[in-house]
């Protein structure tokens, strides 16, 4: 089977389950009288998709001037939402609820990792945000400018965002834990002048640095001409004069008024990179208007929020896509409170996480997977500690959910009452897409259901045919989307071949998909080598592009294992150079080498890259033509016999592999 076969990829993450489930959980009558979705709303969204947009985008977000055209996909694979519109999205995010009333709600209820916290009002974040932009502007950031974002999840992460997005200037926001080799070619393919970062952040107890990575990719060589450096654990960092300077300095300068500039909604409102297929991550790029009319729809709708009186929490981290829409946009538009926790669950013990749901009565819970399996394997006497009756809706993405992990996650923390919403998207969607609708779907576990009001999606076969239900195949988005992408940022004949080139005309997602009897679908992983561990994407070729820049390494084959926990493990196979291996007395042998290269990928990429294993081995399994057969070393890393042998260009390289293991 092709590498490209939904079968012979999947299942990953104990999914064989998932296909024999059966139970469903409809809404109970209390929530469904009170929920924000109707039944209704698909029939509307179906007679009228693009009335139905035009009708969110309006009631959602404020326009500075209203837009006439709805979609324009003449331009396909780019498509146009609202295109003759105008707006801010920081003037929607923030001014606006200040302009009604709304000032002294609280935004943000941060709590730090050892344990202070913050409250910011919705007045506050205008305040600071006009600041931060002031202080931009005044380091000569204009708009269409980019800038990149390199902090922890503290306030300022959410105000550096909207003060870029208040000046029209894109933001790039890395995540804290990509090493100074990735945040080097981020900023230098967005062309980054300024840079926005922290002395460092709190996890597991203690600080963890973040300036030094940005010094040391800047002396590699970027266009960067200023760095802000948020104070936030007094780490001594290093400082380059009239380059880098204090946020605090910064924004205590800068004027608390500030005009934001109305931009055209199809103007670019940030790049995110995003691991694919080959090693070079993708510059994902998404607009104004369609972004923001999908990130507030699908808050309101999906979470059933009600912003007077919901306290919204969001587990992700700003630098994935999750914290841009459903931490900084979503929810800021549609005025939400939400608490924002910078740690790691398990500091100062396993209860951080329902401590915070006690102690802000958090309502609207919003995680991943592998969260989930995490909490569950520490047991519920953790979560029983504390009080959780606040909650009445909890959402999980990132990763297909196995039902027993849904189930406990609807029964250990939901009180077995709560709705589970397992929403489908990605960066590339830039908000949900599939997803039950509480007050509205019977809920199955494991299964995303049903794409959104306004939403098409469908599941092909191999050559491009809708299957009938019962059957699968892979996830295909078959009308444009507000959200969609509007490109790969400076590569736009990669765009058109790795999501418009599989099914000619349609979004390929890179998921396996199966449609059960009643049309529902459920997601089954990745069809193409792009890995999912912990709900975060990393490409297979990058990790082995990492591999063999290290000077002992000949050939690198990665290949995502299955785990319990993590959903999928980096499995790492390497050829040593016969160099290095007449030499393995300077570089120590089996242990040493492993250690040495977990460290090099962790250096080149980020910790969340290094492999759970590597194994040493003599040869790799290919093809005629010089492919890796990724499906059989599939095989052994999850400890299985080799599947089928038979197309390798030498059948006996599997018998040597498992033989020599580990040598
Ligand atoms: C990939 C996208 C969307 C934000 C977080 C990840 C997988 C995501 C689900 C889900 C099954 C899911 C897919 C997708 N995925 N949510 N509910 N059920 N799979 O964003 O890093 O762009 O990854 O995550 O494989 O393609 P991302």
């Amino acid at each position: 089977m092709s590498q490209h076969d939904p079968a012979s990829t999947t299942p990953e993450s104990g999914l064989e389950n998932l296909l024999h489930e059966t139970r469903a959980f409809p809404p109970s009558e209390e929530f469904a009288a009170q929920a924000n979705a109707t039944a209704e709303m698909y029939d509307r969204a179906k007679a009228d998709r693009e009335g139905f947009w035009a009708e969110q985008a309006r009631d959602l977000l404020t326009w500075s001037k209203d837009f006439t055209e709805v979609v324009d996909f003449s331009g396909a694979p780019v498509a146009r939402w609202f295109g003759d519109g105008e707006l801010n999205a920081a003037y929607n995010a923030v001014d606006r609820h200040v302009d009604a009333g709304l000032g002294d709600r609280v935004a943000l209820h941060f709590e730090g990792e050892p344990g202070d916290t913050r409250t910011l009002t919705y007045a506050d974040l205008k305040e600071q945000v006009s600041r931060a932009a002031n202080a931009l502007e005044a380091l000569g950031v204009k708009t269409g400018d980019r800038v990149a974002i390199y902090l922890p999840m503290i306030p300022e992460a959410v105000i550096a965002m909207l003060a870029c997005a208040r000046i029209g200037a894109p933001h790039s926001v890395i995540f804290g834990g990509f090493s100074a080799e990735a945040l080097h070619s981020r900023i230098n393919d967005a062309e980054a002048r300024v840079v926005i970062t922290a002395d460092g952040g709190y996890r597991r107890g203690k600080p963890s640095a973040l300036k030094p990575a940005v010094d040391d990719a800047i002396a590699k060589g970027t266009p960067v001409e200023h760095v802000l450096v948020v104070e936030r654990t007094g780490q001594d960092v290093a400082w380059t004069e009239g380059r880098d300077k204090k946020w605090a300095d910064a924004l205590a300068e800068a004027s608390p008024e500030h005009t934001p500039v109305p931009v055209d909604a199809e103007h670019p409102l940030f790049i995110l990179y995003t691991s694919g297929t080959t090693g070079k991550p993708k510059g994902i790029l998404h607009t104004t208007g369609g972004y923001l009319t999908q990130c507030a729809f699908t808050h309101k709708y999906v979470f059933d929020l009600k912003p007077e009186t919901d306290v919204y929490w969001c587990t992700a981290d700003i630098g994935w896509v999750t914290g841009h829409s459903y931490v900084t946009y979503g929810p800021l538009i549609n005025g939400a409170t939400q608490v924002i926790y910078e740690g790691t669950p398990d500091t100062p013990d396993k209860d951080r996480w329902w401590e915070i749901v006690e102690k802000y009565k958090v309502s609207i819970l919003y995680t991943a997977p592998t969260a989930i399996r995490t909490c569950m394997k520490w047991g519920a006497e953790f979560p029983a500690r504390h009080d959780l009756s606040s909650l009445r809706v909890l959402g999980s993405v990132g990763e297909p959910i196995n039902p027993e992990a849904w189930i406990w996650y609807r029964e250990t923390i939901g009180a077995g009452t709560t709705p589970v919403v397992d929403t489908w998207w990605q960066t590339e969607t830039g908000a949900i897409m599939i997803s039950p609708l509480p007050g509205v779907t019977a809920a199955k576990p494991g299964s995303a259901q049903t794409p959104l009001p306004g939403i098409s999606a469908d599941v092909f076969d191999e050559a491009g045919r809708s299957v009938p239900d019962g059957d699968g195949g892979y996830l295909v988005l078959t009308e444009p989307w507000p959200a969609m992408l509007r490109g790969i940022w400076g590569d736009p004949q990669r765009f058109a071949e790795t999501y418009w080139s599989r099914f000619e005309g349609k979004y390929f997602a890179g998921d396996g998909a199966k449609k059960d009897e009643d049309g529902d679908i459920w997601l089954l992983g990745r069809v193409d080598d792009v890995m999912n561990v912990s709900g975060h994407r990393l490409s297979t070729t990058e990790i082995e592009s990492a591999l063999v820049s290290h000077p002992i390494v000949a050939e690198a084959a990665v290949v995502g294992a299955k785990d319990d926990t993590t959903g999928q493990a980096v499995v790492a196979f390497v050829i040593l150079r016969s160099d290095a291996l007449e030499r393995v007395d300077e570089i120590g042998e089996g242990e040493d080498v492993v250690a040495e290269l977990r460290a090099h990928v962790a250096k080149e990429i980020g910790p969340i890259a290094k492999p759970r294993s590597i194994l040493v081995v003599a040869e790799l399994p290919k093809t005629r033509s010089g492919k890796i057969m990724r499906r059989l070393l599939r095989d052994i890393a999850e400890g299985r016999e080799a599947g089928d042998v038979t197309t390798l260009a030498d059948s006996s390289v599997m018998d040597k592999i498992s033989q020599g293991m580990g040598k």
